[in-house]
């Protein structure tokens, strides 16, 4: 198969679709990987890697659109790229159609076979190509809150580990799951005053044996969360209802029970965020004050990590890629519905429920593109 990558377009995108290593991956399966020049120079892969790696670079992306007939990216097309997708051409990314009608139009007008990222699953219920972005946002949010606890900062002037005769800074992780295990670990790891808390036992029952004394859980509740928040130094946001906007679950007026430059990290906030004083920012203003209290929004996280965020992403996503080129999509899709549960336009018609219920488009089941 013909598999392309294209440089990201995306205001403030670095990551790229497929490194070096996943092109020669490809390679020696016998497909033939185009790479527009320049594609890996925000993650410091520059064109001669990719050369060595097996792949032809190719100067301009609109030849890539032309001749692959799989385009591996990992932000959704924006509306140049999508006018280059031809009908019957795999486009293998995150998508993100839901709260997105104009790029599902147009997805649906190319005819192109449109697998989203964010949809495939696995065996446990879960969504391993969303998880390493977790992970990494996760393991971030302690870095970006120790900064933001910098007096420069506008924070409290604490260190989270403190020093030999000094208590360290205590942390709350509020929501256990993937965000919040990395954030705890981390900050676990610098020796933090970690308190995780989730409203879920049985997640609470995974943290408390896999942290034993190194952080402490607690069901969350409003009085709970309350004390935690009003106590701690550094918060982390990482809760998450499947399908839902975020809870408030800090309040306005929680801000006040807080230590003046104690600091907010709100990683939800991509679904609107757990704290009701949350906007979103961006890496080049990362913070703002509300009330004394820093807040860290950022609704892209990984893009400030784009080496190792592209590294972890290309390991989950290249053996689905692989198994694409190596077999064909229909092929590929009947032997594995977790990769099935990924197309979400084919044809012209979406094959994604949720996205067709919340567009208000007709559904097509996805099976019956592989008749
Ligand atoms: N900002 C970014 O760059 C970025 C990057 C990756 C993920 N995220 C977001 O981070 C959030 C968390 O993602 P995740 O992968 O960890 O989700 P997850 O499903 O693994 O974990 C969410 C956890 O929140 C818990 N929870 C739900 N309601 C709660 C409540 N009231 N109190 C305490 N806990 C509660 C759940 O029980 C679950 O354990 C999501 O909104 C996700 O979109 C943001």
């Amino acid at each position: 198969m013909i598999v392309g990558t294209v440089r990201e377009i995306k205001n403030h995108e670095y990551r790229v679709g497929l490194t070096p290593e996943s092109v020669h991956e490809l390679a020696a399966h016998g497909h033939e990987v185009l790479v527009e020049s320049g594609a890996g120079e925000g993650i410091g892969a520059h064109d001669a890697l990719y050369e060595r790696a097996g792949a032809r670079i190719v100067p301009a992306a609109a030849d890539i659109f032309a001749t692959a007939e799989m385009i591996v990216k990992v932000k959704e097309p924006q509306t140049d790229e999508r006018a280059m997708l031809r009908s019957g051409q795999i486009l293998y990314t995150y998508l993100h159609l839901a709260p997105d009608p104009e790029q599902t139009r147009d997805l649906i007008a190319s005819g192109a076979t449109c697998i989203a990222y964010e949809t495939v699953t696995d065996d446990s219920g879960g969504l391993p190509l969303l998880k390493p972005m977790s992970q990494v946002a996760g393991r971030m949010s302690i870095q970006a809150g120790a900064t933001a606890l910098e007096k420069a900062n506008g924070g409290r002037g604490v260190l989270l580990g403190g020093v030999p005769g000094v208590l360290p800074a205590k942390v709350a992780v509020i929501g256990g799951g993937v965000v919040g295990f990395n954030a705890a670990q981390m900050a676990a790891g610098l020796g933090a005053d970690v308190t995780i808390l989730d409203r879920d036992p049985q997640a609470l029952e995974r943290l408390g044996m896999y942290f034993e004394a190194r952080a402490k859980t607690r069901f969350s509740n409003r009085a709970n969360l309350a004390e935690c928040v009003a106590e701690a130094d550094l918060v982390i946001g990482a809760v998450l209802i499947p399908g839902a906007a975020a809870p408030k679950l800090v309040t306005s007026e929680m801000l006040g029970t807080m230590k003046k430059g104690a600091v907010l990290v709100d990683v939800a906030i991509d679904q609107g965020g757990c704290f009701e004083t949350s906007h979103a920012t961006t890496h080049a203003a990362p913070t703002y004050i509300v009330d004394g209290i820093v807040h860290y929004c950022v609704a892209n996280m990984p893009g400030a990590v784009a080496r190792t965020s592209t590294y972890a992403l290309n390991n989950v996503t290249l053996p689905h890629a692989l198994r694409i080129a190596d077999l064909g999509w229909q092929e590929a899709m009947r032997r594995d519905p977790h990769l099935l549960a990924g197309l979400n336009v084919w044809d012209g018609k979406v094959t994604y429920q949720a996205v067709a219920e919340d567009l208000g488009l007709p559904y097509t089941p996805a099976r019956e593109a592989l008749a």
